[in-house]
């Protein structure tokens, strides 16, 4: 079995992100064989300064590695290192009728907000489409939010298997996130860069403190019995804490007496602990800007011989070549 994910380097990646899809995709990296890249074409319809594109490419790669991706296991590279993939993307766009990528929630959301979208926007799934089936990828783990781009996905590779009379792609199929893992943020809400109420995952200790310190709560009074499922503070330390904490401050919720200071304290405490082994690991790879790179480029040969194999048989089967 292959399995095969992308994220976008569009900012730097927080609790969500890897509580809600990273951590999976590293559990993951043992199943037969497995491609995970950062999708840097696909942020190029989103990020426009191209030193910061550059760089938060780079700080994905490390984050990973320093989350537990191994790269010598997993097949870890830049998306656009792979050229066959966009040749394979205009292959695809020929089998892609415009009224499907019409109803694509991305372009369409944009369209209702009367916000302008660019046709980058709009093939944005025949890209993603490309990404998958050049691995002859059998598995997909996203979030929610990227089922119907999987769809599309199996739609055009089996418009272009039935087109050529041939089983030129290999249809993929999603593996959906554990949903009950939506990480909230700061403020209660989704946590999400766009809301501005992120807990990075790399953020300087100092400073992640005391963004925990100022996440928002109620005002009940101290003494109150208190759920502790439905507050999204324990939501986050139960993240980070071990069992028996977890336990523990649970009880504490039930009985009362207790302020949401102490709360904060005990959160900022375990996410230190939690993350200090992956923070270490990247502080070493962030000093050797070579050994990044090296990683890359073996990534990317590697998932250019794949790649290169699958955008010949459908080269084959148009009459290309
Ligand atoms: P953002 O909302 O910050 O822009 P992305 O859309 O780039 O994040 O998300 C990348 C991945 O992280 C997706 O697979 C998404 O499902 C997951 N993810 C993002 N935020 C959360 C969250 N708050 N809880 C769980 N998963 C999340
Ligand atoms: N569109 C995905 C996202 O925003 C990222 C992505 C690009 C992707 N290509 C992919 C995910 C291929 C899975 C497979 O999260």
């Amino acid at each position: 079995m292959r399995v095969l994910s992308g994220i976008q380097p569009t900012g730097r990646f927080h609790w969500g992100n890897y509580f809600g899809a990273i951590r999976q995709y590293i559990d993951l990296q043992h199943e037969e064989a497995s491609y995970y890249f950062i999708a840097d074409l696909h942020a190029l319809t989103t990020v426009h300064e191209p030193a910061r594109l550059r760089q938060l490419t780079i700080d994905a790669a490390i984050d990973l590695v320093a989350l537990g991706l191994d790269p010598t296991k997993a097949v870890l590279f830049a998306q656009s290192d792979v050229p066959e993939v966009s040749e394979l993307c205009w292959l695809l766009m020929t089998v892609a009728p415009m009224g499907l990528l019409e109803r694509c929630h991305a372009y369409k959301d944009k369209v209702a907000k009367g916000l302008p979208a660019g046709a980058g926007l709009f093939t944005y799934p025949v890209l993603m489409a490309a990404d998958i089936l050049a691995y002859d990828s059998d598995v997909v783990p996203v979030g929610e939010d990227q089922v119907q781009h999987i769809e599309v996905c199996r739609d055009l590779a089996g418009a272009f298997n039935a087109r050529f009379g041939q089983e030129v792609f290999r249809l993929p199929k999603a593996k959906v996130l554990d949903h009950s893992a939506k990480v909230p943020g700061t403020d209660g809400e989704k946590m999400s860069k766009s809301y501005n109420n992120v807990l990075e995952l790399f953020e300087p200790p100092a400073q992640l403190r005391k963004k925990i310190m100022r996440i928002t709560t109620d005002s009940r009074p101290i003494e109150e019995p208190k759920d502790p499922e439905s507050d999204h503070l324990f939501q986050l330390y139960r993240l980070v804490a071990t069992d028996a904490e977890r336990e523990e401050m649970a009880a504490t919720y039930r009985r009362g007496n207790f302020g949401y200071g102490q709360v904060k304290k005990a959160l900022a405490d375990a996410a230190d602990r939690f993350f200090a082994e992956a923070r270490a690991r990247r502080e070493a790879l962030a000093a050797d800007p070579a050994k990044v790179q090296a990683m890359l480029r073996d990534g990317a040969a590697r998932a250019r011989a794949a790649a290169g194999a699958v955008l010949q048989r459908a080269q084959q089967a148009s009459g290309l070549r």
